[in-house]
């Protein structure tokens, strides 16, 4: 098995997942490996995740705090929720365990832009980071570390933990070699210098992982696979936003306004964003590059149709489909793919340099284009802000896309006020439903209430807001954004009450 470990002294403290996980002590701060469900460690968790339950059982709670690159697979995040085993968990979680509780007020969540967390952690404002737990995919004979099918913020942990446990899986293909690009030249003011990436498909930095041997206190071999769900298949309603957005690329580009292969695109989280992905395959822009933090389904059909050049992301976040065919010929793909730190793929330097185009998804958006991405009625978190933060602020045009309703028309996407703002209106540009698109550029906070409305609030709900709109802009207070104080949030007063958006 130990073929992979090129280095004698790591292969010298190859263990179980058991010994490496009884290494760990209670209230120590753990970095992981993981963004989205791949490359992040899935033995040492487990075997945590049990030790925590023989503590808690025998009345020794045994907590962790958590740090990541973002989300991560059941066997992490869900594991060590489920046995009470977190106290605090940064930067991002998806997982339905941890969500649960979080809402409880049972972990705290510190919920955080995903270009800031490196940073954060060098500048010491975090804590003190005790083990880092990465996985790789080979030990080179030097010491240095093959990166895995993400990258997130495993650089920092390497460089800022104490102690170091390394899972080298055998599950993940050896063909990713040569992929990332590590660029090694961050630093905190007053030293930081300009990242010289100018285009996309740039590599700034290694292919490896520096990692100094004497921290590395366990090795533990895997073959285990990368977990994420599979996306469900475009509908109607995916179908409309996608068609929306495909058409305003088209006229931005009639107008010169974008190249005709456009520019780098960003592409969010969730079903929506991998359905507008996949209807980019039937558009006319080619060849399209990608600076964007997770590589989905879709941007492997736009490279296997020719449409996508290249795509720089920090991790794959794939179905299971969707990885069987790229582990299957991982070779051919991997001049076009670039993983990187998610500090470097996240960041508003180059985000703002290269022009991305970002589609990102949302919760509610408000009448002015202010932006709740995380919080369902204002205090139950979803997911968490993630990378949309540093791409939105910074992008050449920033989209946001959602269903114009959920849960069954009971919700209205489009609300009078937001109940919680992630992007204020001014990082808000466009914003689409399946009922039609606002482009809300050069336009007053009036002007685009107007748009908003007419274009992307689903019939249901339009001529209650344009009775709000009405009275609100019929007032003598504040005719910049008009608002009824009052009554600015009753929709989501009245859901919480009735079970419904609508009005009895
Ligand atoms: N009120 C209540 N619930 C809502 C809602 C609203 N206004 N809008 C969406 N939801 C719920 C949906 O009902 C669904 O719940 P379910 O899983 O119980 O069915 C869930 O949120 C996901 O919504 P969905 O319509 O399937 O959209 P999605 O998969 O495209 O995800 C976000 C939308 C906003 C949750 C997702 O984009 C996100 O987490 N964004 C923040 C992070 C981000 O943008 N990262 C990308 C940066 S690179």
């Amino acid at each position: 098995m130990t073929d992979r470990i090129g280095c004698a002294t790591l292969r010298a403290r190859v263990t179980d997942a058991d010994a490496a996980a009884g290494l760990i002590r209670p209230g120590e701060t753990i970095a992981a490996s993981g963004f989205t469900g791949s490359g992040y460690p899935k033995a040492v968790p487990q075997a945590l995740a049990q030790r925590m339950a023989a503590e808690g059982a025998a009345g020794r709670p045994f907590r962790v705090n958590l740090w990541t690159g973002a989300s991560t697979g059941p066997e992490l995040d869900g594991a060590l929720a489920a046995v009470d085993g977190v106290a605090q968990r940064l930067p991002y979680s998806s997982d339905p365990v941890a969500r649960e509780k979080i809402n409880r007020g049972e972990i705290d969540y510190l919920d955080m832009h995903l270009s800031q967390v490196a940073p954060m952690a060098w500048e010491g404002v975090l804590g003190t980071l005790d083990t880092a737990i990465i996985e790789v995919i080979g030990v080179r004979a030097d010491g240095s570390l093959i990166p895995s099918s993400s990258v997130g913020n495993n650089k920092t942990w390497l460089d800022r933990a104490k102690r170091v446990i390394l899972e080298v899986n055998r599950w993940q293909n050896p063909a990713l070699e040569g992929m990332h690009d590590i660029y090694y030249g961050t630093r905190l003011p007053p030293e930081r210098v300009p990242i010289p990436l100018v285009r996309p498909d740039d590599r700034i930095g290694s292919a490896y992982f520096a990692c100094d041997p004497d921290k590395v206190i366990a090795v533990v071999e895997t073959d285990a696979p990368d977990r994420n769900l599979p996306f469900a298949a475009p509908d109607d309603t995916a179908r409309a936003i996608a068609g929306h957005i495909i058409e305003f690329l088209a006229h931005e580009v009639s107008r010169g306004r974008l190249p005709p292969e456009l520019l780098p695109i960003q592409s969010g989280v969730g079903n929506i964003a991998n359905a507008v992905l996949s209807g980019l395959i039937d558009a006319p822009f080619e060849p399209m590059t990608a600076y964007t933090e997770v590589i989905q389904d879709g941007m492997i059909d736009l490279l296997d149709a020719g449409k996508l050049r290249m795509a720089s992301a920090t991790a794959f976040s794939l179905s299971p489909q969707a990885a069987t065919r790229l582990n299957a010929d991982m070779s051919a793909y991997r001049n076009r793919m670039i993983l990187r730190p998610q500090e470097m793929s996240n960041h508003p330097e180059i985000v703002r340099r290269l022009g991305c185009i970002a589609m990102n998804g949302l919760i509610e958006a408000d009448i002015y284009g202010n932006v709740n991405s995380t919080l369902v009625m204002g205090s139950r978190i979803q997911n968490g802000i993630g990378g949309s933060g540093d791409f939105a602020r910074n992008a050449y045009v920033s989209i946001f896309m959602t269903p114009s309703t959920a849960k069954g028309g009971k919700i209205s996407a489009i609300v009078p006020q937001v109940s919680h703002v992630d992007h204020i209106m001014q990082d808000v540009q466009v914003i689409v439903t399946e009922q039609g698109l606002a482009d809300l550029r050069g336009l007053s906070p009036r002007q685009r209430a107007k748009l908003v409305i007419e274009r992307c609030a689903h019939p249901d709900y339009r001529s209650l807001l344009r009775d709000y709109a009405v009275r609100a802009h019929g007032g003598s207070y504040g005719l910049h954004a008009p608002s009824l104080p009052g009554e600015a949030l009753s929709w989501h007063r009245r859901f919480m009450e009735t079970g419904t958006m609508l009005p009895a």
